[in-house]
């Protein structure tokens, strides 16, 4: 394997594309999370993960989303960030159709209580609508507003979503190359349920000290051998890291 500590053109979207392809013919879902964190690893500067995001971070988020079939987040970062739809253009939507991608990659939301804003921009700033992944528990009436917004809600637990109805869910509707974009809590879900595929970190020349939190939380603590994949460093400071799980798939 060649030297994985390289620094590459970082402003090339064709050659970061490559770098960050999903494996080929995937018969099940690729969970790739993405994250940012500073040196001292805290998620949020000031509540937000705006604050840690560098020219490099933003143009892998961008390419990420490029390559997916599907941005999964839980509720707690779609409403803390104030999520919309993928943003798109008549370029990424034509390069998205030519390699075999819908124009446009759904937002699909994590949510145990179904309480998201009907016309928060999840809903009202979008070219294709949210999916709502929820439970049978959650309010009637909240369920309702977001079907009646255009989401299509789906109940996959009663009172919260495991991780196999959400993989099985996306498996069904066909979205494989998944895109989980957190937040913290649905993260520690998935490394308790060691469905990691894959986690792209930014690591942010920046150190924040104060009481932020970490980018994986969930009640008990369990270890998850990772494989690095690549490491880029860009000119000031951003290192760009991909791993792979060194776990046997589910
Ligand atoms: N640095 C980064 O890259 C990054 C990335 C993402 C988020 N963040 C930060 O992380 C913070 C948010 O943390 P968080 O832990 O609240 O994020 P989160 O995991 O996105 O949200 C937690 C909420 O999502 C829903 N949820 C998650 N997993 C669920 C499950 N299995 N079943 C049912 N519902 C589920 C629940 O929503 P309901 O309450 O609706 O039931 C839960 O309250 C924000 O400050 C955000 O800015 C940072």
């Amino acid at each position: 394997m060649a030297n994985p500590v390289t620094m590459p053109n970082i402003s090339d979207v064709d050659e970061l594309r490559d770098r960050y392809a999903y494996p080929e013919d995937l018969r099940s879902p690729w969970l790739r999370i993405n994250f940012v964190s500073s040196l001292d690893g805290a998620r949020t500067v000031e509540g937000s993960s705006g604050g840690l995001g560098t020219p490099a971070d933003k143009r892998v988020f961008g390419v990420l989303r490029e390559l997916t079939d599907v941005v999964l987040v839980g509720a707690g970062t779609a409403r803390t960030e104030d999520y919309g739809g993928a943003r798109t253009n008549e370029t990424r939507r034509e390069w998205r159709l030519a390699h075999g991608l819908a124009a446009v990659p759904p937002i699909a939301v994590v949510s145990a209580s179904a309480k998201i804003d009907p016309a928060s921009r999840l809903l009202t700033d979008t070219s294709v609508p949210p999916l709502v992944l929820t439970t049978s528990n959650a309010d009637a009436d909240n369920k309702r507003r977001l079907a009646d917004a255009g989401a299509t809600v789906l109940e996959l637990g009663a009172d919260t979503v495991g991780t196999d109805a959400i993989v099985e869910t996306l498996d069904d509707l066909g979205l494989r190359r998944v895109l989980c974009e957190g937040g913290p809590t649905l993260f520690g879900q998935l490394i308790a349920d060691e469905a990691v595929d894959e986690l792209c970190l930014t690591v942010s020349p920046l150190l924040i000290g104060g009481s932020a939190g970490r980018i994986a939380v969930s009640p008990n603590a369990s270890t998850y051998p990772m494989a690095r994949a690549h490491v880029l460093a860009d000119d000031d400071g951003t290192l760009l890291t991909r791993w792979v799980s060194a776990r046997p798939r589910r």
